[in-house]
């Protein structure tokens, strides 16, 4: 019986033989550990947190009970339940000022009742008598802000709003004692909660699966030391970010204008943008303290590198992030203030305990690519001159470091040739799918293949995928005895079987290869609500990237695949790494970070978690989707460098160190290419340059034409193929057999790993 025979029979029986594990307790508690670390204390005057369980709280906000575990779309998860930060708080026995929670309840009930989301609710005005009875029940007060974004739409909802601020006066000035809370999956205006000096404490909570109540109370009340740290520059205003400007201008297009100052590049570099920040990248407190000491640093060929001593000088037991920042010298290519390098996190260390931590800066990956020929054309170059390091968790004060790299001359780490930048006269127009309109799209209806009630290779004389498994014919031999038309079929997505609810592919019954089903994510394996199973819902990526730990990243994963092989799945539509490029992105908590390297490398750890169960991930969306509105069709125009150091470099690291076994193309434009028809991405980049093995699939009712997507690398449209149009395009001699052969391997390959 070869690995993979569970897909030609859909049985979603038990992963290890007694118990179901899918949500299970152990995966239960994975997420809340995640969530746990996620958490970013942001404000702590007077170390008012910690709370004494034992006093009595009143919960102030419809987020107290109107809790928002994660943003909506594909991304959304179905689980068994959800932990608020009223039901967490009660779950540990605090006494919570019960009026309030039924006020609460009511009026979002209200307006749940008529079709408002979690989230996208309005803050209900605080009636003056519960406020005073309130008062006279507990001494502190928890004010809990949220938000809610989702798939297919963009933010407009940065400000605090009216009914927050007027909230937030009544309850400052009624109590001495004030503490906010923010259950949001994106950045939002932070500066009242750090400037107004009657809110003593901040805690951000994200979006945090179905445990992320449990989690912020179990913090609250010092169950849990923070140690999250910030995976995005907060600033003063949505206007404070550069991006902002030419986010709306127009549906057709993004222009990149700031290059390749994203995030802290920008508000590091910039004279002047310092002052926009609120919170900058990295930040995050504890309720301890840490002392940090450089005791190391050697340099090889390829990496500079420092042994950093971390002890815990505080009365709590807690973990530490260290970040290395880079400061690269001034030269004839413009470059950021400060880049992350690397970055590592302690154990837990009691007090006056101690760890060493290894930090690695890998050359290639601090080096600009020269994108204009100033040095070496389409090479990675470090410049002549003094490299600087810094240590510290956030980027605003990390501190020098004695250790320096002098490079007398430029060091080329990279030779490439010029690929995916902008092209001279080239516009979306010219190279718009054929003739296919978006109404013929909508009406399509997949082609649906008989499930075999029989499996009927047995009886054929034909060689199986099995054969291929069992060393008995080689691929090559498998795929040449396909007819043009079953080999055009493997290259479209295939109908959904069993809980799936995104489709799959594979499905050629009679050659014994089976129909492998895919999973949305990345918050959790996202399954068909109507089956009656229900999965764990992990934090949102935004918070696992909060955590800077990549044994929680592939913790998670590991849990997910587990739900995945466990639900009879074969492929998980995650992780999703789209840069953070600007807060108002409608699916930015799907996504990691404004940093490449911090994104890339959690979401690395992830993928490994996955795959080291025999399924597959597949990481999106390739790329420059960094805005949803209009995202079928809106073209991200970028400069090569930015593309590179800033767009792919999270995909770049993804694929070089876990081997995901399948990347999902972005339904956007990349310099007028539609990413899913992008040779120069698609296989100049990802395979020519990364090595990249695996196969690649569109986003779901893209609007690419299906030849010209596996002429680029994209070897699947999803969900289903237009079989008639490749016909049609092989007899014309577009595309050769040879062409969708190769795409067809790919994805039988991978098919051959699943386990
Ligand atoms: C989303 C993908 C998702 C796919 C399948 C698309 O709309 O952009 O992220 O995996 O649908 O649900």
């Amino acid at each position: 019986m070869v690995k993979w025979s569970r897909f030609l029979y859909t049985p979603s029986l038990p992963l290890y033989g007694k118990e179901r594990i899918t949500a299970c307790d152990r995966h239960i508690e994975v997420a809340r550990l995640a969530a746990e670390e996620g958490l970013v204390l942001l404000k702590n005057d007077g170390n008012i947190l910690p709370l004494d369980p034992a006093k009595p709280l009143a919960l102030f906000g419809k987020a107290s009970v109107e809790y928002v575990k994660g943003g909506g779309g594909s991304g959304d998860v179905f689980c068994p339940y959800i932990h608020s930060l009223a039901d967490g708080l009660q779950l540990n026995n605090v006494k919570v000022f019960e009026p309030l929670l039924d006020y609460y309840n009511k009026e979002t009930k209200a307006q749940h009742d008529k079709d408002v989301k979690p989230g996208l609710t309005t803050e209900p005005e605080l009636p003056d008598d519960l406020l005073k009875e309130a008062r006279g029940f507990a001494d502190t007060a928890v004010i809990v802000i949220n938000r809610f974004s989702g798939e297919g739409w963009d933010r407009s909802d940065y400000a605090i709003t009216d009914a927050e601020n007027k909230l937030m006066d009544k309850v400052t000035n009624a109590f001495d004692r004030v503490i906010a809370v923010i259950n949001s999956g994106g950045v939002i205006d932070l500066s009242r909660f750090k400037e107004d000096n009657k809110i003593n404490a901040c805690l951000h909570m994200w979006q945090g699966g179905m445990e992320g109540g449990l989690a912020a109370a179990r913090a609250l009340i010092g169950l849990v030391n923070p140690s999250g740290k910030l995976s995005d520059t907060h600033a003063r205003s949505i206007d404070s970010y550069p991006t902002t400007k030419g986010f709306h201008e127009s549906e057709e297009y993004v222009e990149y204008n700031e290059g390749i100052y994203v995030g802290y590049r920008h508000f590091e570099t910039v004279p002047g943008a310092r002052e926009q920040v609120v919170y900058p990248f990295g930040y995050g407190m504890s309720y301890t303290t840490f002392k940090r000491e450089c005791t190391d640093s050697f340099e090889d060929e390829k990496l500079v590198a420092f042994t950093v001593k971390v002890t815990n000088t505080g009365k709590v037991p807690g973990k530490e992030v260290v970040g290395l920042y880079v400061k690269a010298p001034a030269g004839k290519i413009d470059k950021p203030a400060r880049v992350l390098a690397d970055f590592a996190k302690t154990p837990e260390l009691a007090p006056g305990a101690s760890c060493v931590l290894n930090l690695y800066s890998d050359k290639y990956l601090i080096s600009s690519y020269d994108e204009a020929g100033a040095v070496a054309d389409a090479c990675y170059v470090l410049e002549a001159g003094t490299y600087e390091f810094y240590l510290g968790s956030n980027v605003e004060t990390a501190e020098l470091l004695s250790y320096r790299m002098e490079l007398k001359d430029a060091l080329i780490t990279s030779k490439l040739t010029h690929k995916g930048g902008p092209k001279p006269g080239v516009n979306k127009d010219d190279c718009a799918f054929d003739k296919l309109s978006n109404d013929e799209m909508d009406g399509f209806s997949p082609i649906v293949r008989e499930v075999p009630r029989k499996l009927c290779w047995a009886e054929k004389k034909v060689k199986t995928l099995s054969d291929v498994a069992e060393g008995k014919c080689t691929m090559d031999e498998f795929v040449a005895q396909l007819s043009d038309d079953d080999l055009i079929s493997l290259t479209g997505g295939q109908p959904i079987t069993g809980v799936s609810n995104v489709w799959g592919f594979g499905n050629l019954p009679d050659y014994g290869i089976p129909n492998v089903q895919c999973a949305d994510g990345p918050a959790g394996i996202r399954i068909r609500p109507e089956t009656g199973v229900t999965t764990t819902a992990f934090p949102c990526s935004t918070m696992l990237c909060c955590t800077w730990n990549r044994d929680i990243a592939r913790a998670v994963g590991f849990a997910a695949g587990e739900e995945l092989k466990e639900n009879n799945l074969g492929v998980w539509l995650a992780p999703a790494v789209n840069i953070h490029r600007n807060p108002l992105c409608g699916r930015n908590f799907e996504y990691y970070s404004e940093d490449p390297y911090l994104a890339g490398k959690m979401a690395a750890a992830l993928v490994e978690g996955v795959q080291n169960n025999h399924v597959g991930t597949s990481v999106k969306h390739f790329c420059c989707n960094n805005k949803e509105t209009n995202r079928k069709n809106s073209d991200s125009r970028v400069s090569e460098r930015a593309l590179r150091e800033v767009y792919l470099k999270a995909f770049e690291i993804v694929v070089k160190e876990a081997k995901p076994y399948t990347i999902m193309s972005s339904y956007n434009v990349v310099n007028g290419h539609r990413a899913s028809e992008n040779k120069d991405t698609l296989t100049g980049i990802l395979r020519d340059e990364w090595g990249f093995e695996g196969f690649v699939m569109s986003d779901w009712w893209n609007f690419a034409e299906q030849y010209k997507e596996i002429l680029a690398g994209n070897d699947l449209k999803m969900p289903c193929g237009f079989p008639e149009r490749v016909k049609e395009a092989l007899e014309m001699g577009v595309i050769t057999r040879a062409d969708i052969e190769r795409s067809v391997k790919r994805i039988l390959g991978i098919i051959l790993k699943l386990d």
